[in-house]
């Protein structure tokens, strides 16, 4: 038999990365996505695959949208049904391929069915390749869309997979698993992104890590339910299917009608997993400009939960203020009926039994200090012990019911419907166009049920987007129940995330170290909590505290009313060292280090052009011995003179010693290379303690 070659579509090349688009007998596939390669012409028969003994006499490649009619033997990329039909066969080929720039963009269709498939894949210049998708029924007939997943190969010789999930309150922590001949699937149903489960998979080479290894890391730009399928079983290719997950009728399409599907964002490096984060982070900055000046946040809500009281509010804000905060949140609380988490959602008024004069003289207050406001909403959830609940159950998925399954006491509002939105976007408009409100957090605290998770992020979306554009100088934060909504679709319309419930310190470095992997530190909010946990009852130094939560965007949630004036004086020196920081922290390349001693986290920041860096080195718990691996650090340029710098946080704890090395307290001037290859030999930190490096350049 004739082995047929594929043909060349497109070669995509930025600094980091190659792709190589081809198609074989006419349908598309990723023929490769790594390290860049020349942009020498590629002779074809370097892709060909051959057909083997033993199977069917077809060559089969890891076409973008993997069908079953094409000898795919894994999960199919797409599914769809007409009316009561049993899924189709399908058989999309090639129309037309249009490169303009970085960006390829491919018409697939199957003329039987009358479908059209848009795939259009961008290189960005920030590093990943994104895929987005639209599928056009042309067709007379109604079609269920059921399911796509875009195929993306990664590496040959990936071995390990790293996911990140886990609970409320101790989301993005990882998960390694050996990628022999398996097909490993995630899948979430929760209808919001979940605590469970990230929508990112990293696949890299035998034992990879933060610094080191071959990486590819595959996103799903979405904030519903996703699956996603680590396949090294079809043809031993190892690919990464990514797709929303649709439950039966959840799509459907009249003629004429289309289905956009969430963008595949995905990213490949040489050096790690920090490689391939520092592409996602660059991709999420290229989405706005640089903002140099986030705000240190005051959140009410650890603070004095609903127990909202206008003359403590306002010393609150004062001694805020006085310690160097520049916005004060008032969280939950606030709104008609809202004495607890039984009741009021959906009622966004002011609550007039509290505050009988409206949140105006706390406004006013706080902007006198010269703080900003900002406020809490869960739009998209209902209480049914609210008035709009009682006046129109109609509007609450499953309020119908007579016993409908509750979260945290609440239903979830039907965003499908243009009513609903209206309402909410009139509700939350009202108060933004009537108050001087800078920032919204945005909560959504319960889980979905049943087939409703695609028309409710379409609809979420649409509301963000409605009032993101109403109101362009108001910050959007996505909350849900801390770090439940976390992802590149969502993260469109908003400046921060809500990382997590748990602001324990110890925590925190798990937690944020999962979470960064995807999501610039800028954008994850990170706040200082009371000596002792509200969620984990541990109790921690404020400079581990402090050192913590520096490493985002940061913010206090305690009660600062129980501070003495020499803790309002330490909180106040660890706020203004983070304001010397934040440009660097939030511009700089964010680096998780590897370090063969697992009871130390390491963690820096390097700017843009490597003249100065702000590292962070902790211990988490006791290990077998008080000496460790030296610090090294390679992100610095080797020829260049360092000054290494230890910051004053409040004194780090050390075991017992006899004598320091000298630098600890004295700085040390070392080059790049010195650092990168000597390193520092690191004092006996004891557990749940970090230690803060300042490194510049000296100028010589
Ligand atoms: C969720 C959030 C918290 C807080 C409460 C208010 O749990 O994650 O930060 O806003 O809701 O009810």
């Amino acid at each position: 038999m004739t082995i047929v070659p594929p043909v060349v579509l497109a070669h995509l090349n930025n600094q980091f990365t190659s792709v190589v688009v081809a198609a074989h007998t006419g349908v598309p596939y990723l023929a490769y996505v790594g390290a860049r390669l020349a942009e020498d012409e590629i002779d074809t028969s370097l892709l060909q695959r051959g057909v083997l003994g033993g199977g069917l006499d077809v060559e089969v490649y890891p076409w973008l949208i993997a069908e079953p009619s094409k000898g795919w033997m894994g999960r199919p990329g797409i599914a769809l049904r007409q009316g009561s039909s049993s899924t189709l066969s399908t058989a999309f080929t090639l129309h037309s391929a249009t490169t303009s720039h970085n960006e390829l963009t491919l018409n697939v269709v199957d003329h039987s069915l009358n479908i059209s498939i848009e795939l259009i894949l961008r290189l960005e210049n920030s590093g990943p390749l994104t895929i987005s998708t639209t599928v056009h029924n042309a067709s007379d007939m109604e079609i269920s869309v059921d399911a796509l997943r875009i195929t993306t190969p990664v590496g040959p010789s990936c071995a390990e997979i790293l996911t990140l999930g886990g609970r409320h309150a101790m989301e993005a922590v990882e998960e390694r698993q050996t990628w022999g001949r398996t097909r490993i699937a995630l899948e979430n149903r929760t209808g919001r992104t979940s605590h469970e489960q990230l929508g990112v998979v990293f696949a890299g080479t035998p034992h990879f890590g933060e610094q080191h290894g071959q990486v590819w890391g595959v996103h799903l730009a979405w904030s519903g339910n996703f699956e996603c399928v680590c396949d090294s079983v079809t043809e031993a290719m190892r690919v990464v299917q990514m797709g929303e997950l649709l439950l039966p009728q959840e799509v459907l399409l009249a003629p004429d009608a289309h289905y956009v599907a969430p963008t595949v964002v995905m990213a490949y490096s040489s050096q790690g997993i920090n490689g391939v984060s520092h592409q996602f982070h660059n991709y999420l900055r290229s989405f706005s400009a640089p903002d140099t000046h986030r705000p240190v946040i005051a959140n009410t809500w650890e603070a004095v939960y609903f127990d909202h009281d206008l003359s403590t509010l306002c010393q609150l804000a004062d001694v805020a203020a006085s310690v160097g905060i520049e916005r004060f949140v008032l969280d939950d609380g606030w709104f008609h009926g809202r004495r607890d988490d039984t009741a009021g959602l959906g009622d966004w008024w002011v609550d007039t039994s509290v505050w009988p004069q409206g949140l105006t003289p706390l406004i006013d207050h706080v902007r006198n200090l010269g703080m900003e406001f900002g406020l809490w909403f869960e739009p998209e959830m209902v209480n049914p012990d609210s008035e709009l609940f009682r006046t129109h159950p109609e509007w609450a998925l499953n309020g119908t019911l007579s016993e409908p399954i509750l979260g945290r006491n609440q239903l979830v509002l039907d965003l499908s419907r243009e009513d609903v939105r209206e309402y909410l976007f009139a509700s939350i408009d009202a108060l933004l166009s009537t108050h001087e409100i800078s920032y919204v957090k945005w909560d959504h605290n319960r889980p979905l049920i049943g087939g409703a998770s695609h028309a409710q992020t379409v609809g979420a979306y649409a509301l963000f987007d409605a009032l993101t554009t109403a109101h362009p100088h108001v910050q959007f934060e996505s909350c849900a129940s801390g770090g439940g909504r976390i992802d590149m679709g969502i993260a469109t319309y908003l400046d921060r995330f809500w990382t997590s419930d748990s602001i324990d310190a110890l925590d925190r470095l798990e937690i944020q170290k999962g979470v960064t992997k995807l999501i610039p530190l800028e954008m994850l909010g990170s706040h200082i909590g009371s000596p002792t946990c509200h969620t984990t009852g541990r109790k921690h130094a404020l400079s581990f505290r402090g050192a913590t939560a520096m490493f985002g965007w940061l913010g206090v949630e305690w009660n600062l009313l129980t501070l003495d004036e020499r803790e309002r004086e330490k909180l106040s020196h660890v706020i203004s060292v983070y304001k010397q920081f934040r440009a660097l922290l939030h511009t700089g390349n964010y680096i998780r280090h590897d370090h063969p001693d697992t009871t130390m986290h390491i963690h820096s920041v390097v700017s843009s052009d490597a003249r100065e860096a702000l590292v962070s080195v902790s211990r988490l718990h006791n290990g077998p011995s008080h000496r460790t691996a030296p610090l090294t650090l390679t992100d610095l340029s080797p020829d260049v003179l360092y000054s290494v710098q230890r910051i004053d946080l409040g004194t780090p704890r050390w075991a017992l010693h006899r004598g320091l090395p000298d630098w600890v307290n004295n700085g040390v001037h070392a080059t790049g290379a010195q650092l990168a290859h000597m390193g520092l030999v690191l004092p006996p930190l004891l557990p749940e303690s970090t230690m803060l490096l300042h490194i510049t350049q000296v100028s010589r």
